[in-house]
């Protein structure tokens, strides 16, 4: 992969091997690797390892047929790598990556720094600011010193804007972090101990509701890109932002997407289309009852998103949060994800294919 435009920060030339062509043909895959866009972007899933052996083979075949690019669902989480202070336990994250490596893909990390899931003893410790900092620190540099070199990119720090106007930083552990008394503290001491541990690996921040720069999410979106601007302007290393798009059927703000993400990459910042699921949930408002109509426009806002991420330099990863049907963190019958769960393939498949090809 080269890196995605000339504006772009040199950490964003760090580069991994990808297979120049998967063994599958008809596939999103191949259809990415085949175009254009192969030096520039990777087509992602979020994978747990639990359901490698799932369903005959089904999931892992699919998986590193139709992707070049998996996250761990969980288990590269800090509650799940340093379940006890100090001890730390890869081996889950690691068959994740053994996965991307057997089959040429590219590996994503997520995440090292939350302020939900963290293990007890870090939310109960009690601990001061100056404990709280090494611990972060700790965490971040063990797993990036396991895993250096092997990453393309890290979510280091997820989800940590509000909500609401003001916008400003939940409340969590890492808040309490305050070396000048300043909310932001936490982040950038998490990104300064990602890039002294892997000075190649791109650092990603990585919410939600903030996708567009339009409509109900241009609060959030703008808070994050001040945020993110600040970062850039006093020298925190930040590559990228993850925009994670857990949206419904009906989402009507792929225009505002394709001006955020531009925007970004006018500043250097690349983006990721992270964690993408188009939930179909019947509603006042919208009928999403499941049908030929439903699955047509679902393949719809999915080719249009893809298409979105193609049409901006900077939009280096497109992935989604899982992509069975079968094995989706979604609760309920709302068909999110691009494959049934059978895995045969939604209309989806082949509109985003048609993006890809296009693409040439
Ligand atoms: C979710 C997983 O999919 C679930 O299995 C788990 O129980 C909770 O976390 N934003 C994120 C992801 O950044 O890590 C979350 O993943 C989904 C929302």
């Amino acid at each position: 992969m080269r890196a995605p435009g000339s504006n772009l920060a040199p950490a964003a030339v760090a580069v991994i091997a990808l297979a120049t062509s998967s063994d599958a043909e008809g596939t999103l895959r191949s259809a990415v690797e085949a175009s254009s866009l192969a030096s520039r972007m990777t087509i992602g899933a979020a994978v747990n390892e639990g359901y490698f052996d799932a369903d005959d083979g089904s999931y892992s075949q699919t998986a590193a047929s139709q992707y070049n690019l998996v996250t761990a669902e969980n288990s590269c989480k800090f509650g799940a790598t340093e379940k006890v202070q100090n001890q730390f336990s890869f081996d889950a994250c690691d068959q994740v990556l053994g996965f991307a490596e057997e089959n040429n893909m590219a590996f994503r990390g997520h995440n090292l720094c939350w302020g939900v899931y963290n293990p007890s003893w870090v939310d109960d410790g009690g601990f001061s600011s100056a404990e709280l900092t090494r611990i972060l620190q700790n965490h971040i540099n063990n797993t990036l010193t396991h895993y250096k070199g092997k990453a393309v990119a890290w979510d280091v720090v997820n989800e940590a804007i509000e909500d609401s106007a003001p916008y400003g930083l939940k409340k969590n552990t890492w808040n309490n972090i305050t070396a000048s008394g300043d909310a932001t503290d936490y982040i950038d001491v998490a990104f300064a101990a990602a890039r002294a541990a892997d000075p190649d690996t791109l650092l990603f921040y990585n919410d939600y509701n903030v996708a567009s720069m339009d409509g109900w999410s241009a609060g959030k979106s703008d808070a994050m890109f001040s945020m993110v601007k600040g970062m850039r302007d006093r020298g925190v290393p930040i590559d990228g932002v993850g925009l994670q798009m857990h949206v419904g059927c009906g989402y009507d703000l792929v225009d505002g997407v394709r001006a955020n993400m531009q925007r970004y990459s006018d500043i250097g910042v690349q983006t990721h289309v992270t964690e993408l699921d188009l939930t179909c949930e019947q509603s006042a408002s919208y009928d999403c009852t499941w049908s030929g109509e439903v699955e047509e426009q679902q393949g719809r806002l999915y080719a249009d998103l893809l298409q979105a991420c193609v049409d901006v330099e900077g939009c280096t990863n497109f992935e989604t949060w899982g992509f069975t049907d079968a094995h989706t963190w979604i609760k309920g019958d709302s068909h999110p994800l691009p494959f049934y769960d059978d895995y045969s393939e939604k209309k989806a498949v082949a509109m985003m294919m048609d993006v890809l090809a296009s693409a040439n």
